[in-house]
């Protein structure tokens, strides 16, 4: 069973992705090789854009969360479905600015955002800051009234929520880095000092419960105690928002023994919730945001590599080297992720050989994924990783000197690059 539709075989025993030959796209570009399937990326983009509109009241929508895979052309991807976007750094902004995306209905993320990067943002009219601390207030109101401007905010609240993920991903907790926490009352503080400055408009609220979630129960609980803290605000200090974001996090499936999350049915369910708890506080029903990342992008992606040296260590173990690794995904790495991995030039050979599929770093920890059942590749197969479109090529590095892969998008029967291969000039661009 595939993970994905846009995963097959064809006649020649090769994978096929988005309809294409990946062993043929392999031998074009060279490998490492990242490739995503532009109609995949777009058919989630509407997928969260036609359930919101179904199901929330006008004017919600779905942001992408770029840092899932930030380069150009995914903002105009994101600008020509008419979606916004969450952008964290300024590099980040400045991509989206120069991809021709309207800052408009941007939302400025961070926990840190330095004075630079506030003037910058302010400067270029990005929509929205969504303010993490009481700190930061004080530091957007500063720069709005140096530029003349008033600048639309969202006040990120910590609604105390475990969305039962990895650890390392969680942020939705009472003592997460991020936002300002319910619990220990010190967000209602927050909302009382952001209604005090002048150069500042609230919008409305942000939570974010974690990454990886399956289902929409840490949503319908967000519902629910934002809502809550929303009320109390009111009952206080008269303001009531227009606004609820509530973050971005539903999961994928990255091997088949993971479900496939139903995007509208889950929407669907958080809805329910929402009308009805509105009705019964008496509050006005919030526009929605919400911000997915992964689960735009993460299908959409595969990675092909090309086998190096294949080691069997007599009676331990089986090693197949390909010629990337942890620089272009660090995921299991860092959190032990899973992947799929399928020997892409036998495709249709049983998957009999287990090993574990390891990168060229100078690193023991420089891992693929282990363990993994593939039809025994031999030097100069190709390999493919399924499901890397999200956080691979953004958290890319160039550890070892390594250059990072190119991006190669699938539209139709097109094929054309859109991140070019990084070069050893590339590599020395800053040294001097
Ligand atoms: N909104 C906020 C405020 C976030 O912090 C995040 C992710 C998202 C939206 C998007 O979440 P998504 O829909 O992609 O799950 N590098 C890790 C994931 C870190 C996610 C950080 N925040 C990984 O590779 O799994």
């Amino acid at each position: 069973m595939q993970i994905c539709n846009n995963i097959g075989t064809n006649k020649n025993g090769h994978l096929t992705f988005a309809g294409f030959d990946t062993v043929a796209l392999a031998k074009k570009y060279g490998t490492p090789l990242y490739l995503m399937d532009e109609s995949k990326i777009r058919e989630k983009m509407r997928a969260y854009k036609s359930a919101m509109k179904a199901y929330f009241p006008d004017g919600s929508m779905p942001l992408y969360a770029s840092k899932a895979a930030s380069f150009k052309h995914i903002y105009k991807i994101a600008s020509e479905e008419k979606i916004g976007i969450d952008v964290v750094s300024v590099g980040e902004i400045f991509t989206a600015l120069k991809s021709g995306y309207d800052l408009a209905t941007a939302y400025f993320h961070g926990n840190n955002k330095t004075d630079e990067e506030i003037e910058f943002a302010i400067r270029h009219n990005v929509g929205h800051f969504v303010i993490d601390s009481i700190g930061e207030l004080e530091a957007v109101d500063r720069e709005a009234e140096k530029q003349g401007k008033i600048q639309r905010v969202l006040l990120r609240i910590t609604p105390g929520i475990d969305a039962h993920t990895n650890k390392k991903i969680a942020t939705g907790n009472v003592d997460s880095k991020f936002g300002v926490a319910i619990a220990t009352g010190q967000a209602e503080e927050f909302a009382a000092d952001a209604l005090k400055y002048k150069n500042i408009e609230i919008s409305g609220y942000h939570c974010h419960v974690g990454s990886q979630v399956f289902d929409a129960e840490p949503f319908v609980d967000a519902v629910d105690i934002m809502m809550d803290f929303a009320h109390r605000v009111k009952e206080k200090y008269g303001y009531e928002p227009e606004i609820l974001n509530l973050g971005g996090g539903f999961g994928v499936r990255y091997v088949a023994s993971q479900p496939e999350l139903d995007i509208k049915n889950s929407i669907k369910d958080v809805a329910k919730v929402l009308y009805r708890k509105c009705s019964e506080l008496g509050m006005n029903i919030p526009k929605i945001l919400m911000e997915p990342g992964r689960s735009i992008v993460a299908d959409a992606g595969m990675t092909l590599y090309t086998v190096g040296s294949v080691k069997e260590i007599t009676n331990f173990k089986n090693y197949v080297a390909i010629d990337g690794g942890m620089t272009d995904n660090p995921r299991y790495t860092l959190y032990d992720a899973e992947y799929t991995v399928i020997t892409a030039s036998k495709a249709t050979l049983e998957p009999k050989y287990r090993c574990s599929v390891v990168g060229k770093c100078c690193e023991s920890g420089d891992i693929i994924q282990e363990n993994v059942h593939i039809a025994k590749p031999e030097r100069g197969d190709i390999i493919a990783v399924l499901t890397t479109g999200a956080y691979n090529y953004s958290m890319a590095s160039n550890y070892n000197r390594i250059a990072k892969p190119p991006i190669v998008m699938l539209r139709g029967s097109e094929d054309y690059v859109a991140v070019k291969r990084e070069t050893l000039d590339d590599l020395i661009r800053n040294d001097i």
